[in-house]
Order: C-alpha cells, then sequence, then structure tokens
C-alpha cells in the first residue's frame, strides 16, 4: 500500500517537471515544448533627410563685346540622404546671374577721342582735305583723288564691295583712276576695335605711299596726309557717327560678284544687280515733309526739283541712291551745304520717308 501511493506521486510529479532528478527510479525524459513564435519585426529606419540644394550656378562671363555673358551653369544635385530611404534629390541651383554686358572698348578712352568731332570726320570720310571735315582745303596733287577718299575704296556704308558698292571697282572696271573697292567690313571694325587701335589701322605708318595709285590702304601719317586731330574724328564718326543702313533702306544684291569673262571676245564685265527697297519705310513722312521744309526746301525747292543733281531731282536721288544721301544731310557737301543739317536718326528717317513718295518729290 505504502508503495504503490509513492508511485502514483512520483508519476505525477514526473508529468509536470521533465529531468528532476528523483530519489528512487529515473523516469523517463520529457518531449520537447514547441518553438515560441517569432518577435515582431524591427521599426524601419528613418528616411535620410532631404539632400542640400545644390550650390547656384556660378555668375556668367563677362561678355566679351557688349554681348551678355553665359548663362551659369544649373547647382549639383544634393547627396543622397544618409540613413534609410535616399533624400530627396537637391533643388538645382539658382541660374547664375547674366555675366556684365562687355564694354564697346576696353581700357581708357584717349582724351584726343573725347575731344573728336564726329561731324567733321565724316566729312573727312568723304574727302578729307576739304576744310569742312578739318584739311587745308587743298587736295594733294598726284594721281587721282578717289585713290586717297575713304568712301571710294570702303563706300558710304563701310561694307565696301559686299553692298552698295558691290557693282563698283576700279581697275578691274577698266576706269583706272578709281581705285577697286575693298573687301573689308569696315562698320565690323569700327565696333571691335578700340579708338586706339582704330587710329593706327587709319595713320598706318606702314601702308602703301600716299600719292601711288594702289588699292591697298594707304598710310595717313604721312606728309600731306591727315593730322592727328583729323584721324580721332574719323576714329569717332566711324564709332558714333554712321547711320545703319537698315534703319534708312533695304538693299539686295544678287547675281555673281563683280569680275571679267574672259571666255567672250572681248571680255565681258559681270556685275552684280542691286536693289533698293523700302526707302524711308521706318519714318513717317509727314514729320518729314517738316524737316525738308526747315532744312532743304530753300535751296531744294518746294517739290525737290530746284537743283539738277547731276539730272536727278533730289526725291530721285534719295530713291535711286539712298546710300550716299543721308550722308550729304549728315555731313554737308563743302562750298555747296552745311554739315549737321540732319544728325538725329529718326529725323532722317522721317526726311527719307518724304522723300520717297513721287507724287510730292517727282523726278525732274
Ligand atoms: C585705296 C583704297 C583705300 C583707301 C583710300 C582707304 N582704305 Fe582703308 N583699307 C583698304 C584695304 C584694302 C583694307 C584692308 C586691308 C588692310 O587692312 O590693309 C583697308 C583697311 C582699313 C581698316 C582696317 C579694317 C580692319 O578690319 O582691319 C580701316 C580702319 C580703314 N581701312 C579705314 C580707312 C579710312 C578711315 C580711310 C580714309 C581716311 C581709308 N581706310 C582709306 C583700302 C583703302
Ligand atoms: C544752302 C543750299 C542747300 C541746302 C539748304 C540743301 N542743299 Fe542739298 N544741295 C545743294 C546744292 C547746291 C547741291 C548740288 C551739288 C552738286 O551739284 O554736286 C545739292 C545736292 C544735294 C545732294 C546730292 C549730293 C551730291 O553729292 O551729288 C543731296 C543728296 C542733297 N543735296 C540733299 C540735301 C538735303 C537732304 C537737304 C536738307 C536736309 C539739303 N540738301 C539742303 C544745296 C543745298
Amino acid at each position: 500500500m505504502t508503495r504503490k501511493i509513492w508511485l502514483a506521486v512520483a508519476g505525477a510529479a514526473v508529468l509536470a517537471v521533465i529531468g528532476v532528478a528523483c530519489a528512487g527510479d529515473d523516469g523517463a525524459d520529457g518531449v520537447p515544448g514547441a518553438t515560441g513564435p517569432a518577435g515582431a519585426q524591427g521599426d524601419t529606419g528613418p528616411a535620410g533627410a532631404k539632400g542640400d540644394t545644390g550650390d547656384a550656378g556660378a555668375k556668367g562671363d563677362t561678355g566679351a563685346t557688349g554681348a551678355q555673358g553665359e548663362t551659369g551653369a544649373a547647382g549639383a544635385t544634393g547627396a543622397a540622404g544618409a540613413t534609410g530611404a535616399t533624400g530627396e534629390a537637391g533643388a538645382d541651383g539658382a541660374t547664375g546671374a547674366a555675366g556684365a554686358d562687355g564694354l564697346d572698348w576696353p581700357g581708357l578712352i584717349p582724351a584726343a577721342y573725347n575731344d573728336a568731332d564726329p561731324i567733321a570726320g565724316g566729312a573727312a570720310y568723304a574727302k578729307w582735305w576739304k576744310t569742312d571735315g578739318g584739311g587745308t582745303g587743298i587736295q594733294p596733287t598726284g594721281p587721282a583723288a578717289d585713290f586717297m577718299r575713304c568712301k571710294s575704296c570702303h563706300a558710304w556704308d563701310g561694307n565696301g564691295n559686299r553692298s552698295s558698292y558691290a557693282n563698283r571697282t576700279g581697275q578691274s572696271s577698266g576706269k583706272a583712276t578709281r581705285p577697286d573697292v575693298s573687301s573689308v567690313d569696315l562698320r565690323a571694325a569700327a565696333l571691335s576695335e578700340t579708338p586706339s587701335e582704330l587710329f593706327d589701322l587709319i595713320m598706318r605708318p606702314a601702308g602703301r605711299p600716299l600719292l601711288q595709285e594702289s588699292n591697298a590702304h594707304p598710310n595717313y601719317s604721312a606728309e600731306g596726309g591727315l593730322t592727328d586731330d583729323q584721324a580721332w574724328n574719323i576714329v569717332k564718326f566711324m564709332k558714333e557717327g554712321w547711320m545703319e543702313p537698315t534703319a534708312l533702306y533695304d538693299l539686295t544684291v544678287t547675281g555673281e560678284q563683280m569680275s571679267w569673262d574672259y571666255s567672250t571676245t572681248p571680255r565681258t564685265l559681270i556685275t552684280p544687280t542691286l536693289t533698293y527697297s523700302n526707302v524711308g519705310a521706318k519714318g513717317d513722312a509727314v514729320n518729314g515733309a517738316a524737316v525738308y521744309t526747315q532744312a532743304c526746301f530753300e535751296c531744294h525747292g518746294v517739290d525737290g526739283t530746284e537743283i539738277d543733281i547731276g539730272g536727278r531731282s533730289l526725291g530721285q536721288f534719295i530713291r535711286e541712291k539712298p546710300h550716299e544721301a543721308w550722308f550729304k544731310a549728315k555731313f554737308g557737301e563743302p562750298g555747296k551745304m552745311d554739315p549737321a543739317m540732319v544728325t538725329v536718326l529718326s529725323d532722317m528717317q522721317d526726311l527719307y520717308a518724304a522723300l520717297a513718295d513721287v507724287t510730292n518729290f517727282p523726278d525732274p
């Protein structure tokens, strides 16, 4: 009886406690418990910080000649966030400030340039020995004057043989008293060169002798050539006094460049065709008539036919030679017309508009 009770007590204890050493006989090992559920997943780490905004682009370069500076480069993309998700890309950097406008002519402006007179300079460009252009009034003796006049080689518009003088040459057309028209773009040079550079290019001590017939640019610093004052006046005229042709008229040049065709007997001169259009189209004819009455009427008469200009009336002259007419109205014609009759571009445009009208200003 005692042993039976003890066994029952021991068996119950074995069920409850595994592997407990008991006094007496060892019980069988218990079955292991089931594995516990997995722990909850860890929280996601915080998202990375937003990348820094890129630096602003560098300021644009200073423009070379009057041109605007380049746009600055966009800023760099911000760095990726450090921890967790990649941070948002940083915003593009602000566009760099536009570079400052380049100076028309960097460096010092010589005092002689400041003192120069562009109206006398324009007159000198036409005929530099005339007094209105600052000359002595005495034409240098020697070969034809045309080999010394700026306009003969560079044209009234400064564009040489690429526009209004495209159908005009000297020696190659057989008129040996005229020089060949230069292909140089004097208007572009006037804007890109500094006043001092232009002065040197005009005076050109290494140029050809003044009185020699040649198509090369003369040495105007030679005895009997330009005075320094005249050269500075011309420089100022070139930089500030020239009127833009397209403000007054349009010109189309069609056909081959001027040349001789030797395949025929006798040889044939090939010339391009020049067509002027829109003369005075940018002006106001009513105001132009007022300019005319005030400045030209006294000599050229009510309808521009009073003075015979080589067989032309004034209206016809403007319509056929618009590249030259403004030059006379602005710089004069020594002994005939005063300089500076019309100096404001809009007045010149208006005057052109009035004179382009063939009803009010007829051919002779
Ligand atoms: C007989 C023709 C002739 C005459 C007259 C002449 N030039 Fe020239 N000029 C040239 C030729 C050709 C060139 C281009 C070659 C050179 O630079 O030598 C030139 C070049 C120039 C240049 C340099 C242009 C450049 O892009 O480098 C300037 C400025 C100039 N001439 C101004 C004048 C002025 C102002 C006058 C009048 C005072 C004048 N020229 C008279 C033929 C002439
Ligand atoms: C004081 C008198 C006078 C006045 C004012 C005058 N002209 Fe003349 N103009 C002349 C004479 C004289 C001629 C003839 C020149 C010639 O035969 O070469 C002339 C010729 C011209 C020529 C042709 C130039 C040439 O070289 O063949 C033009 C262009 C011209 N005048 C425009 C004008 C304009 C525009 C006005 C007004 C802004 C004006 N003129 C005012 C007297 C004058």
